[in-house]
């Protein structure tokens, strides 16, 4: 293996919408990142991911791009970007970009000029397939449905044609079957690595690829059939391409969402060291181990723990030798993880074993805005307060049944809705959490005046402060090679409250022993015999008769001698 400065960084995501705002119109911006990267910095971080910040008629928050060459002017201007990347670099900050690849927005040039004929040299750009006519009525050329709800075919009366949006309406998809896409995505990266980037964060990168135009067998409705367009042969082929024309070129580090879709031997085409593709891809499988789907209310919420570490088995274990992880508990589409894998009774201590639980492992933390003061997701209770497309989409309907109780849905839409890692980051109790002087675009969560940077950074036994002494660790402690490059085995397999694993090389083995229990646990040391308590959420540690008992929530990682 050869060692790649990314594999001992300590990532973080900017959600750039809803980070910070120093222009005061309450939507954050490039100046806003410029102004926290001492405090980014200060806890540790040393590779930032931001998300898009192009020109953009913000139909998904960006990821509808207009112009790729372009800052949106709610973000900034490009001598914005270049004054904080700069800083960053002075503080030894590595910065990537999210690359939208699979879609442009329908207010890019390429697609203005696709839809206006059938012969128009951008035609070809995107996805267009003629109408199916069944009873002579107009139908979608397939019952593909859409990740945001729908059909992922939309009608276009100007050529009589449907063109593909696996996303939104606004988000077409492009054609990687034309060489020409390529060459013009190649053009875009090469304009943003040119100005000194160290990579990217590469969007919805499994699904380039289309199948052959045919109805999913799923159901005879629009139905969401993943393989009808993820990993499929043709994506390896278009990164492959990508990764010998400019990834290689500019040493570019690079990271793949490939989403839940992906298994791991299909993460392995893309991210093993040898796969001349991605350095590495992000998965979602460890992000759905508990009931969130069949309940109604968080009080029922019970996580898999034992789900958990078979999802963590298998891919530390798989990519052991042959690629390297991300190690992320969310992303801006996910909820907030201590509302979704920890308890809000017990706040401080679950986001700690959490944090404990996640960032011992071999892999790159990526840690998502917020995440490192335990912010929650958003106490949601009427329709109206969602703003996620896709959110709003998938369930307007199910808002509009006059019968329906909307406090009651919202609670559970609310539980898993993208909008929960969205709303400000909450930086002090001042007005709008200090994310701005003025009302901001989205929600700021009411609990920002007790859960905030500012209450947090000098208190040594904040969730804050036990995130800069885990990065700590990663960074410079006597620990930081076993940490980022040691063997992991888990050593409470059968254990439904307890996630234990071990760390080791030749001279050290560290444990993490991590509750998710509100009752009163044990952990068996008779095989161990302690060299060093490394990190605790609790102040004092308990044993008795050899086993360490664990209060609730409690995590630590300790030192220890193997007994013979
Ligand atoms: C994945 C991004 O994380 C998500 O926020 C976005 O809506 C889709 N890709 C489409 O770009």
């Amino acid at each position: 293996m050869t060692e790649k400065w990314w594999m001992s960084a300590v990532g973080y995501q900017i959600y750039i919408k809803s980070f910070f705002d120093a222009n005061g119109d309450g939507i954050g911006d490039l100046k806003g990142i410029e102004e926290k990267l001492d405090y980014l910095h200060d806890l540790g971080v040393n590779l930032i991911w931001i998300t898009p910040f192009y020109d953009s008629p913000m139909d998904d928050n960006g990821y509808d791009v207009r112009d790729y060459f372009k800052v949106a002017k709610e973000y900034g201007t490009i001598e914005d970007f270049k004054s904080m990347l700069k800083k960053a670099k002075s503080l030894g900050i590595h910065v990537i970009l999210d690359f939208v690849l699979n879609h442009t927005s329908d207010e890019h040039t390429w697609f203005i000029e696709s839809r206006k004929s059938k012969d128009n040299p951008y035609r070809d750009f995107y996805i267009w397939q003629k109408p199916r006519y069944e009873n002579g009525i107009r139908k979608e050329p397939t019952n593909w449905g859409s990740f945001f709800g729908g059909s992922a075919w939309k009608y276009d009366e100007n050529t009589d044609e449907y063109y593909m949006k696996i996303f939104s309406d606004k988000m077409p998809d492009l054609n990687w079957k034309n060489p020409k896409v390529i060459d013009a995505m190649i053009e875009v990266g090469k304009w943003w690595l040119d100005l000194g980037i160290d990579g990217f964060r590469i969007d919805a990168v499994s699904h380039l690829d289309r199948a052959e135009f045919v109805d999913s067998t799923h159901s005879k409705d629009i139905v969401l059939d993943w393989n009808k367009f993820s990993n499929l042969p043709k994506v390896h082929e278009y990164l492959k391409i990508l990764n010998e024309r400019l990834f290689k070129p500019y040493h570019a580090y690079t990271i793949g969402e490939v989403g839940g879709a992906a298994s791991i031997e299909e993460a392995i085409k893309y991210a093993s060291f040898d796969s001349n593709e991605l350095s590495m891809v992000f998965n979602f499988d460890h992000n759905w181990c508990n009931n969130i789907h069949d309940i109604d209310d968080l009080k029922d919420l019970k996580v898999n723990v034992k789900a958990l570490k078979d999802v963590f088995f298998r891919w530390q274990n798989t990519f052991k030798r042959i690629g390297w992880l991300p190690l992320n508990w969310l992303n801006h589409d996910q909820p907030r993880v201590v509302s979704h894998y920890g308890s809000l009774e017990y706040h401080k201590e679950s986001a700690k074993m959490l944090a404990n639980l996640l960032y011992l492992k071999r892999g790159t933390p990526f840690i998502y805005q917020g995440e490192e003061i335990g912010m929650t997701n958003y106490p949601f209770t009427k329709f109206k307060e969602f703003n996620d497309i896709s959110t709003i989409n998938q369930h307007k309907d199910k808002f509009n049944d006059p019968n329906v109780d909307e406090l009651k849905l919202a609670k559970k839409i609310g539980m898993t809705s993208r909008d929960n890692p969205r709303t400000m980051m909450q930086w002090s109790n001042k007005p709008y959490a200090g994310f701005s002087k003025v009302k901001p675009w989205f929600l700021v969560n009411p609990n920002y005046e007790s859960i905030n940077v500012e209450s947090q950074i000098n208190d040594p036994n904040s969730i804050l402060n036990y995130y800069r002494q885990l990065i700590n660790l990663r960074r410079q402690s006597i620990y930081k090679d076993l940490i980022i490059f040691g063997d992991y085995e888990i050593i409470d397999y059968e254990n439904e409250k307890v996630f234990t694993y071990k760390r080791s090389n030749e001279n050290q083995i560290l444990l993490s022993i991590n509750s998710f229990s509100k009752e009163t646990e044990y952990f068996d040391m008779t095989n161990y015999e302690i060299v060093n308590f490394v990190i605790h959420n609790y102040n004092d540690i308990l044993i008795e008769n050899n086993k360490i008992i664990l209060r609730p929530f409690e995590a630590l990682a300790i030192e220890v001698k193997e007994k013979k």
